[in-house]
């Protein structure tokens, strides 16, 4: 099943001066450039993307499990950019009769999900749609950094709950990728990752009292050439940045100056991933 559906968070303020409803103006379009170049990377990447997500299915994994062990009340359950449905399956598997609403803003991932499973066509950018009843579970994995300003989607997010909701997340954050970084500044060129929001810039815009669970994992990846490490970012669909590309000579530059640990032949490329639980 899979329907379209509008949001309910971007209405315009009935007094908006001209300055700032030219602003206003601006900040969508760039938005909307943006979130198109998003989604269409994802979009031609959504039939490898379940096999090449090794370290996204994980994590999946491990957020369902820290929900499995919380008292979160049935109801709506919803996956926001829930991709193929590696969350969403992994939140059922473990609470057999409770469905996951699996939104996403890419029809080609959402074409994936099994016949049985309820999607939705939505541009998180435009705020969620409006339900019947007020989500008890919203759960997000790998998605948030795509949206423009993320600690205030959080936020907004977190004050859609219905009363004792809970919110379970998973984003990477800043921190993430320092040898890239260290490459970068070696050979001097830019530095082109997607830059992550700050774990504490997120978790501030939350009522203290909310937070039930929260840690940063450093997970590592390795492989014999950065090439290796950073090629499955793009074959997952997950390459777009706003940064110009590197030319050829600029990508070996960046190859050559990446660091090598005491591991001989192995470079690492290493995400923080910020892992939080919230009730209403
Ligand atoms: C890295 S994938 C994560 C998918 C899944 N949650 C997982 O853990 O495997 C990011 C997902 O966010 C979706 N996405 C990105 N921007 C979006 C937007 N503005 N609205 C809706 N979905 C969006 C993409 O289509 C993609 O499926």
């Amino acid at each position: 099943m899979h329907a379209a559906t509008s949001g309910r968070g971007a209405r315009s303020s009935d007094h908006t001066t001209a300055a700032t409803a030219g602003h206003q103006v601006a900040c969508r379009r760039m938005s909307t450039s943006w979130t198109d170049q998003v989604l269409r990377g994802f979009g031609q990447a959504a039939t490898r993307y379940e096999s090449l997500a090794v370290l996204q299915r994980s994590v999946a994994q491990r957020l369902a499990g820290l929900c499995a062990r919380s008292p979160i009340p049935q109801g709506l359950w919803v996956d926001l950019g829930s991709g193929t449905g590696l969350l969403a399956d992994a939140l059922e598997a473990r609470h057999p009769g409770q469905p996951v609403l699996r939104i996403d803003g890419s029809a080609e991932m959402l074409k994936l999900h099994p016949k049985k499973a309820v999607t939705a066509l939505v541009d998180l950018n435009n705020g969620l749609p409006e339900w019947s009843a007020d989500p008890m579970l919203l759960a997000s994995s790998f998605t948030l950094h795509w949206l423009p300003a993320p600690h205030e989607v959080l936020r907004r997010w977190f004050d859609c709950l219905g009363p004792d909701g809970w919110l379970a997340l998973t984003v990477p954050v800043a921190g993430s990728f320092p040898q890239w970084r260290m490459a970068a500044e070696i050979a001097q060129v830019p530095c082109t990752a997607l830059r992550f929001p700050e774990a504490h810039a997120l978790i501030q815009e939350l009522p203290a009292t909310a937070v039930q669970h929260q840690v940063i994992l450093k997970l590592s990846q390795r492989a014999d050439h950065p090439i290796r490490l950073l090629k499955p970012i793009s074959a997952i669909g997950a390459g777009s940045t706003p940064a110009p590309s590197l030319n050829p000579a600029a990508w070996r530059r960046l190859c050559r100056a990446w660091p090598k640990p005491s591991e001989k032949d192995t470079v690492t490329l290493t995400w923080h991933v910020l892992l939080l639980l919230l009730k209403r």
